[in-house]
C-alpha cells in the first residue's frame, strides 16, 4: 500500500466506526421508545466486569495522556442486572469522561455498597458542566456549550440511553459536576431484585 493510503483508509475508518456508533444509538433510541428494552437479569460480579475492561479503558484514555484509577470497594456484593446494559452504560460514562477531558488529567472510576444497592460512579477532572445545563444532560439529542477536547463525534444520546437502562433495572443515575473541576456520573443498581424479568 502506498504512503498516501494509510491516512486515507485511517480516516475512512474513522469515519464508518462514528457512523455505526451512531445507527446502534438510534436503534437502542427506538428500542427504548417502543417499550422494548428487555432486560437479561441475573446477578452479576461486578468486580469481574471491570477487571475484563480494564485493558480496554486504560487503553482508550492513553490516547489522550489519560491515567484511570479503580477504587472498588472489597467484596462488592453481586447485583440483580444485565451485564451487556451495565457494560454499555459504563462505556457511556467513561467514553464522556475521556472525550470531555483535556490531556493529563485523571478519571477514578469506584464502587461502593450503599444500603441495598451498589453505587458506581465515574468521575472526570475535565471542563465539568455549568448547573444550568445540568438538567439537559439526560435528554434525547441534547448537547451543553462543553464540547469534546479532541474532534470526538457527539450526538447527545448516550446519556439519554443510559438513564433508560438505569430506570429499566429500578436504579437511580444522577450527576455532580463544577465547571473547570470535572464531573463525577453514579448510578446505583439494586443487589436484590427490585423488579422481575418480564416474560
Ligand atoms: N463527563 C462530562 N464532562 C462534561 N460534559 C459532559 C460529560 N458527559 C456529558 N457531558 C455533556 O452532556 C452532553 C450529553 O452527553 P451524551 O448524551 O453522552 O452525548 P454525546 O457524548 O454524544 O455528546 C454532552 O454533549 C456534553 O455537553
Ligand atoms: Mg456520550
Amino acid at each position: 500500500m502506498s504512503d498516501e493510503a494509510l491516512p486515507a483508509l485511517e480516516k475512512m475508518n474513522k469515519v464508518s466506526k462514528t457512523m455505526v456508533d451512531m445507527l446502534d444509538d438510534l436503534l437502542d433510541v427506538s428500542v427504548i421508545e417502543s417499550g422494548r428494552l428487555d432486560l437479561n437479569l441475573e446477578m452479576i460480579d461486578l468486580e469481574n466486569l471491570f477487571a475484563d475492561r480494564r485493558e480496554t479503558d486504560i487503553l482508550l484514555a492513553s490516547r489522550k495522556s489519560i491515567k484511570i484509577h479503580q477504587n472498588i470497594q472489597d467484596a462488592l456484593p453481586s447485583v440483580h442486572a444485565d451485564a451487556y446494559r451495565v457494560e454499555q452504560v459504563l462505556d457511556n460514562l467513561l467514553s464522556n469522561a475521556i472525550k470531555f477531558s483535556i490531556p493529563d488529567t485523571m478519571i477514578t472510576i469506584s464502587a461502593d455498597r450503599v444500603d441495598n444497592t451498589v453505587q458506581i460512579s465515574v468521575q472526570d477532572e475535565g471542563q465539568g458542566i455549568p448547573q444550568e445545563e445540568l438538567a439537559m444532560v439526560f435528554q434525547e439529542f441534547q448537547r451543553t456549550t462543553i464540547k469534546p477536547t479532541a474532534g470526538e463525534s457527539s450526538t447527545g444520546l448516550g446519556l439519554a440511553i443510559v438513564r433508560h437502562i438505569i430506570d429499566a433495572h429500578g436504579g437511580r443515575i444522577w450527576v455532580e459536576s463544577e465547571v473547570g473541576r470535572g464531573s463525577n456520573f453514579t448510578f446505583s443498581l439494586p443487589i436484590t431484585p427490585a423488579i422481575t424479568q418480564a416474560e
